[in-house]
C-alpha cells in the first residue's frame, strides 16, 4: 500500500475475490480488477460493488495506453506463463511515473516444497484447490529485478516480505505481523514473499 498514489486509479492483476482490491478502495483510490476466473470476479462484485472487474488474462490487458495511476498484483505473479508479456502489458497501460507493485511467493524452502505436495495429490487422486498439475514459477530477488530491468522500469526495489496474508483471522493476522519483522531480518528463508516495486520512466 505504501508504494500506492493516493486517491489513484488503480488495477488490480489476478485480483482474484477483491481482498486487495477493499483496501484500495477503503483507502480512496478507485479500482479495476482482472482475472481469469468468472467465480473469483463474482466474489470480488460482491466484495467491491465500487470495483470495475473484467474477465480476461493478464497477457492481454483490454485498457488503453496510460490509463491507471498504479497497478498490483498480489500472490497471483506466480502462475503468469509469461512474466515478460505481462510486464511490458502493465508498462504500456500505466502511467508515467507510475508504479507496478508485486507480492509473489519467492524460491524457499517453503515452495521447495510445492511441486512435490502437487505431485502427491495426484497420486493420491486427491483434486482439491491447490492440488492438480503443477505448473506455478517461483522467483528469487535478483530474477525478478531483471525482469523488471528488462521491461524498462525504473526505481525498482525489491525485498522478502510477511507472510501474513490479509484473509487471516484477526488474532493470527496480528501475531504473524508482530513476528514478521524479526522473520525477515533473521529467518529469510522463512519470509516466503517477495515484494517488488518498479516505475515507468
Ligand atoms: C492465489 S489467487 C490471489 C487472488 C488475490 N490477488 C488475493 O491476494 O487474494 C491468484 C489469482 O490469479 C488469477 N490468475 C491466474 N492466472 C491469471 C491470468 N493469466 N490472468 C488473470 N488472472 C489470473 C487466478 O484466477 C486467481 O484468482
Amino acid at each position: 500500500m505504501s508504494h500506492l498514489p493516493e486517491n489513484g486509479h488503480i488495477l488490480d492483476l489476478g485480483c482474484g475475490t477483491g481482498l486487495f482490491g477493499n483496501r484500495v478502495l477503503e483507502q480512496g483510490g478507485s479500482l479495476a480488477g482482472i482475472d481469469i476466473s468468472n467465480g473469483m470476479l463474482k466474489q470480488a462484485g460482491i466484495r467491491c460493488p465500487e470495483g470495475d472487474f473484467i474477465l480476461g488474462d493478464v497477457e492481454a490487458l483490454p485498457y488503453a495506453e496510460a490509463t491507471f495511476d498504479a497497478v498490483t498484483s498480489i500472490l497471483a505473479f506466480s502462475y503468469f506463463r509469461n512474466p515478460d508479456t505481462v510486464l511490458r502489458e502493465v508498462k504500456r497501460v500505466l502511467k508515467p511515473g507510475g508504479p507496478f507493485v508485486i507480492c509473489t511467493l519467492g524460491k524457499n524452502l517453503f515452495t521447495r516444497a510445492v511441486p512435490a505436495y502437487y505431485k502427491f495429490g495426484e497420486m493420491v487422486g486427491v483434486k482439491k484447490i491447490g492440488v492438480g498439475d503443477f505448473d506455478e514459477r517461483y522467483y528469487n530477488n535478483a530474477e525478478l529485478v531483471v525482469l523488471f530491468e528488462d521491461a524498462g522500469f525504473e526505481d525498482i526495489r525489491c525485498r522478502r516480505c510477511s507472510f501474513a496474508h490479509i484473509n487471516l483471522r484477526e488474532p493470527v493476522y496480528n501475531l504473524f505481523r508482530k513476528l514478521e519483522p524479526f522473520v525477515e531480518d533473521h529467518l529469510p528463508h522463512f519470509a516466503y514473499n517477495i515484494c517488488i516495486k518498479g516505475t515507468k520512466k
